[in-house]
């Protein structure tokens, strides 16, 4: 099948091998695109995308503002902060409003998990989720893999960690979703608190060890710890953010305890010296910042797909 199963990218979850494969082979035609000197191409000439986000992101947002830009769609963006919201309207409302400007597709980050299907089952137009809550972010999972398959080749078999605050992590989340359709092996480590008992119905083996962690694996994903998306924990997850660093930071001195290279990956924002060591961040086995500019090639590519199905 030459398009993708879906009419809205809500999750990984919902999405087939197909739409994988398709996904990754117009990523890397859009990757040829931005690395040319003239960037543009016109697929999506007289197209007008609204980026709706009601929570904070830089490279999100920016990333699919590019990506949106690159395929010459009219853009415009709002941000919660400084709209209606504030006095109380509607997610309905708002959104019905600015598609009676006459939007095309819908992107949208927000805080409560399922908001983005909420609005897809409203409203026809064509919804992506850029993170809902501790839900899905899967268009981060997309360029994750989309990023390794550039470094290591096919997946299936490949051992993948992922390491920090699975519990409070979408991007955790889309990225199990997506490497096992792939046919990974994907293996979740962190402290007790921060691993949800669900996780290993997903089919990922569990652990709380980093360093047996990292002999298993080929590669590591390591997560933030999303203090915003605690609440108000009167018992908090850990003792204090040292502690932590102690336990499950990777450092110099772990790497070079094992006898081999693995590959490094993070969604950022890094917090430096918490879960990643500045050397570690910006070693030879780093792909953050491949990550970075995959990303927006992968947003071309569902932006495309999608309005390809409309
Ligand atoms: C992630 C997110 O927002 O969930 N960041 C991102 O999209 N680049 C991860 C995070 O905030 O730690």
């Amino acid at each position: 099948m030459n398009h993708l199963s879906v009419h809205n990218l809500t999750g990984i979850r919902g999405l087939t091998e197909n739409d994988l494969e398709l996904i990754f082979q117009s990523a890397t035609e859009f990757k040829e695109v931005i690395n040319r000197p003239i960037k543009k191409v016109p697929s999506l000439r007289d197209f007008t995308v609204a980026n709706l986000f009601f929570e904070n992101s830089t490279r999100t947002r920016l990333s699919f503002e590019l990506a949106e830009k690159r395929l010459s769609a009219d853009v415009v963006n709002f941000t919660a902060g400084n709209s209606s919201v504030k006095k109380g309207e509607t997610l309905t409302d708002t959104v019905n409003n600015i598609l009676a400007m006459k939007v095309d597709m819908v992107v949208m980050r927000h805080p409560h998990p399922g908001a983005p299907q909420y609005l897809a089952n409203k409203i026809d137009t064509s919804v992506i989720n850029a993170g809902d809550g501790t839900h899905e972010h899967p268009t981060q999972a997309l360029l994750d893999a989309f990023s390794l398959r550039q470094k290591l080749g096919e997946l299936a078999g490949v051992n993948v960690a992922i390491v920090g605050d699975i519990r409070h992590s979408r991007v955790a989340i889309s990225n199990i979703l997506c490497l096992k359709l792939l046919g990974a092996n994907v293996r979740v480590c962190g402290p007790k608190t921060l691993i949800p008992k669900h996780i290993a119905s997903m089919g990922v083996e569990v652990s709380h060890n980093l360093d047996e962690t990292l002999q298993w694996c080929d590669v590591v994903n390591m997560l933030r710890i999303q203090l915003e998306r605690q609440g108000d924990n009167s018992v908090p997850y850990f003792a204090t953010l040292r502690e932590y660093a102690v336990e499950f930071g990777l450092n110099k001195n772990r790497l070079d305890a094992l006898n081999k290279p693995i590959t490094i990956m993070h969604p950022g924002p890094i917090n430096r010296g918490v879960e990643l060591s500045s050397d570690v961040a910006d070693s030879e086995h780093s792909i953050i910042l491949q990550q970075v500019e995959n990303g927006v090639a992968v947003r071309m590519a569902v932006l495309y797909l999608l309005a390809m199905r409309r």
